[in-house]
């Protein structure tokens, strides 16, 4: 039976949560919506604190003959998870549209995407190595070892509600570490599918734990229990500096996936058509609603008009829909909040003289869904909040700059700093400009910078840490150094 067979038997999701390889049910119920119609496909129980606390407590347990179990048998144990999200890639993919209304190729994309961390981070579990070390006496010999840290706490968002936990989850498990899950409200049927996944592979209890319902009590668990040794969140700026200073008070390591405000910037030497691709690659992938999306579209003022028309003749034939219809370029918006939220950016550049070049509008009615037109302005001022804050949400900005200087302060006027985009064909202009502007990940003539092989991560406000590569396993990891006196003897 698939997935969407089973949706009509309610049975289905009657489970709320996964603790300790039981599944547990909580008090009362969220509504899990269609972002597309606002049907209710699930409703979800909270297990609250007590199931918070219950997790921990699974976690701490487990982790005492998780770390142990040589990263072998780990890497085994993760691909055995691979290959079982492979097969059921189907069903997952349709989970991910159902509950955040992403295009279904998007979703399908996804899947296979967050699998690839598991893969990648199997084989790098083998390779956490230590170090000899000179010291300054002939009599001792020093080392270092690297260890699993220990207890992990992950809050997910909604909009990779299932790439966001195996980025997190995969290292984690291979470094030795074991897991307390907490996913976005709006999808916790992703995560709740990983955990059967999980448990089917093997992965023992205690190690893998998804814990739903109230987000304040059971983020306050995770920042404040002493047995949990690292938070890692992705989310907004917002909630991360909440989660940063509750992690304070036991001096917690934290690994923070944050907001963005990506420029693509567009040289007078790039290929136009090239950039406009890639803006729409970039901007309207999950409806804008990425932390990479390009939001300030930066054009030196020779090409600028021509880039303007390349982007409307590209965005205006945009169609909006239900993620699942063949035909869909752009899904609805989480929810409805967050379609007003955009429309008040929107209108307020165009109260602003703003040119308002395609879109600017809801098609919450006309559609039946959290959905928006795909945008595209020309002229908004630099302080307006359509070019301060994170969009997430169809709508990009096309400014103009003129040197190189004026270019990176423009890019650099942000308190975020996770990915930017650079299209030119002059290599100096790569290495002046790549340097110049303070972000994390920079995609040079390439709208899409994550893999599981890459480091993922802002500086500034965006965030701290890395996910993916050695960099993303290293995070779970403890640097211990050694010191052997009297070899000599
Ligand atoms: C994100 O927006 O949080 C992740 C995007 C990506 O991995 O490409």
């Amino acid at each position: 039976m698939s997935v969407t067979d089973r949706l009509d038997d309610k049975s289905l999701f009657r489970t709320d949560s996964f603790i300790d390889g039981q599944w547990v049910s909580g008090e009362g119920g969220v509504d899990v919506l269609n972002p597309a119609n606002n049907a209710v496909i699930a409703t979800v129980g909270d297990v609250g604190e007590a199931g918070a606390r219950k997790a921990v407590a699974a976690a701490t347990r487990a982790f005492e003959s998780w770390k142990k179990v040589s990263p072998f048998e780990r890497a085994r144990l993760l691909m055995n998870w691979y290959k079982l999200i492979h097969e059921n890639a189907k069903d997952l993919a349709t989970l991910i549209t159902l509950e955040m209304g992403k295009v279904h190729k998007e979703a399908q994309g996804e899947v296979i995407y967050g699998a690839s961390f598991i893969e990648w981070s199997a084989e790098e579990g083998k390779r956490v190595h230590g170090e000899t070390l000179s010291t300054p006496f002939p009599s001792s010999r020093g080392w270092t070892i690297r260890q699993p840290i220990g207890v992990v706490g992950c809050i997910t968002p909604w909009n990779f509600p299932n790439a966001m936990i195996t980025r997190k989850c995969a290292p984690a498990l291979a470094a030795g570490c074991t897991m307390v899950i907490k996913p976005a409200p709006e999808t916790p049927l992703s995560a709740l599918a990983l955990a059967e996944l999980a448990r089917r592979a093997g992965i023992p209890d205690g190690v893998f734990n998804v814990v739903c319902g109230d987000a304040p009590a059971i983020g306050g668990v995770l920042t404040s229990s002493s047995d949990v040794r690292m938070v890692g969140f992705t989310g907004s700026t917002a909630v991360g500096k909440l989660l940063m200073k509750q992690a304070a008070s036991t001096v917690k390591r934290v690994a923070l996936e944050l907001g963005g405000n990506a420029p693509f910037i567009v040289m007078d030497d790039a290929d136009i058509e090239k950039a406009a691709d890639g803006v729409i690659a970039s901007k309207f992938r999950v409806s804008g609603q990425t932390c990479v999306s390009a939001n300030r579209i930066i054009a030196q003022p020779a090409i600028a008009d021509k880039l303007v028309a390349a982007l409307e003749a590209r965005i205006s034939k945009l169609k909006a829909g239900d993620g699942f219809a063949s035909d869909t370029d752009v899904g609805p918006l989480i929810h409805m909040t967050a379609v007003s939220r955009v429309d008040k950016l929107v209108s307020q550049a165009r109260e602003q003289g703003a040119r308002i070049v395609t879109g600017g509008k809801s098609l919450a009615d006309e559609l039946g869904g959290s959905f928006y037109a795909p945008t595209l302005i020309d002229g908004a001022d630099p302080s307006l909040d359509v070019s301060c804050s994170e969009i997430f949400g169809p709508v990009c900005s096309v400014y103009r700059a003129e040197s190189e200087a004026d270019i990176i302060k423009l890019a650099n006027d942000t308190p975020y700093g996770l990915a930017a985009y650079i299209y030119t064909n002059d290599v100096g202009r790569v290495h002046r400009l790549s340097e110049g502007i303070e972000y994390g990940m920079i995609g040079i003539n390439a709208p899409m910078v994550g893999a599981a092989s890459t480091p993922f991560g802002g500086v500034k406000e965006s965030g701290i840490g890395r996910e993916g590569g050695k960099w993303g396993v290293e995070e779970f990891t403890e640097l211990k150094y050694v010191l052997l006196g009297g070899v000599e003897g």
